[in-house]
């Protein structure tokens, strides 16, 4: 049997309610990672290997160094995932790959690797974009979570609000103009003299801080549309830094972040808050690296309580890069009848983007 008949023997298969396990790779940024997952929403082991402390030398991802250590580490990782699942290859039923959007050397290295397991195996290969993934990591929080439902991503790279039709259907429906919201925490924790990634960082300091010692805001993320800007909030605070340091005093560095936190908490809570209202549907869903913050946690489920919308988030460990996420997609991805070829390419750009 060729490669092509095999997999679509074994897609037909998994479609039709056999064996149901996949085995996932996620390598789009700096944290190397696979999950066995089955039946869509079950996680039956995971490995994660963060780059983090490596990245933090250089006070930032160094895309080389991440497509190295994705090499280097990759073979472990899948075996880490698999031991800690109790299956054997042989077990699996598909296997899954994050093939954008990220950085295109460290997409690649996963891509390429999945590739020769899927084509080794005889299995079919699933493309998950990334954002998707994050979206799917409620499927695994909540099991009984279906769409519709509106969903704010807000990560490194992406700071959407996004109409979630369909399990494989999206709708953009609001964007960031410039930043993402992670990347204003890294870049305001870098000015602050925090290190990478400057997102928990921040928000640990801004725990001790006043939200009200610096008045932060920006007249567009105060407009009715439903895209963000959230440079001019970095630029702020930059501007804040160095004026204060200029006059010999001491930055209030505490206040600075606490007050920093709370202009991007509130606008990303109204904005999407807003948006499901008016979608007129009745779950909000909260997703990417930025889910991890305890404070746009607890400000979007109030402002969901106070409008009598459900609030969903995803657990802890599946906010930041994971692959358990990449293989829950993946799954309504294969039962949709969307199977990658061999000779499917990373991308650095999102299917949102486009
Ligand atoms: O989803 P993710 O792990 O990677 C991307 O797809 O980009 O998101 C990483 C981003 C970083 O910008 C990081 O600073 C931010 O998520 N982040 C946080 C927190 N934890 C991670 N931002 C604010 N508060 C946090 N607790
Ligand atoms: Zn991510």
């Amino acid at each position: 049997m060729s490669y092509a008949e095999s997999a679509a023997a074994k897609a037909a298969a998994y479609r039709e309610g056999g064996s149901r396990t996949i085995l996932a790779i996620e390598s789009s940024c700096d944290e190397t990672a696979a999950a066995v997952v089955r039946d869509g929403r079950e996680v039956s082991g995971s490995a994660v290997h963060t780059q983090i402390p490596i990245h933090r030398l250089y006070g930032g991802v160094v895309p080389e160094i991440a497509s190295r250590n994705h090499t280097e580490r990759i073979g472990a990782v899948v075996r880490a995932a698999l031991a800690d699942a109790n299956t054997e290859l042989s077990q699996v039923d598909a296997v899954a790959v994050t093939y954008r959007p990220g950085l295109i050397g460290a997409l690649l290295v996963g891509v390429g690797y999945a590739k020769g397991l899927a084509y080794s195996l005889g299995l079919p290969l699933i493309a998950v974009d990334h954002i998707t993934g994050h979206i799917a990591a409620n499927y695994l929080t909540y099991p009984e979570l279906e769409p519709p439902f509106i969903c704010l991503v807000a990560s490194g790279g992406h700071s959407h609000i996004v109409r979630v039709n369909d399990y494989t259907d999206f709708t953009l429906i609001g964007r960031t103009r410039d930043d993402a919201a992670g990347e204003a925490f890294d870049k305001v924790a870098r000015a602050l003299g925090l290190p990478y990634p400057g997102g928990p960082e921040l928000e640990r300091i801004a725990r001790e801080g006043n939200r009200e010692a610096y008045r932060l805001h920006t007249a567009f993320n105060e407009g009715e549309g439903f895209d963000f800007s959230f440079s001019g909030i970095k630029t702020a605070v930059v501007n804040i830094i160095h004026n204060t340091e200029q006059k010999g005093e001491t930055v209030d560095r505490a206040g600075v972040a606490a007050s920093f936190q709370k202009c991007v908490v509130d606008a990303l809570t109204k904005k999407s808050v807003r948006a499901a209202v008016q979608s007129g549907l009745s779950v909000l869903a909260l997703a990417g690296g930025v889910s991890a913050n305890q404070s746009l946690r607890e400000s979007m489920q109030s402002a969901c309580d106070h409008a009598g919308i459900r609030f969903c988030r995803p657990d802890m460990r599946f906010c930041t890069d994971n692959a358990s996420m990449i293989g829950c997609q993946a799954h309504y991805e294969l039962m949709a009848g969307n199977v990658a070829g061999l000779d499917i390419d990373a991308s650095a750009a999102s299917f949102l983007n486009q």
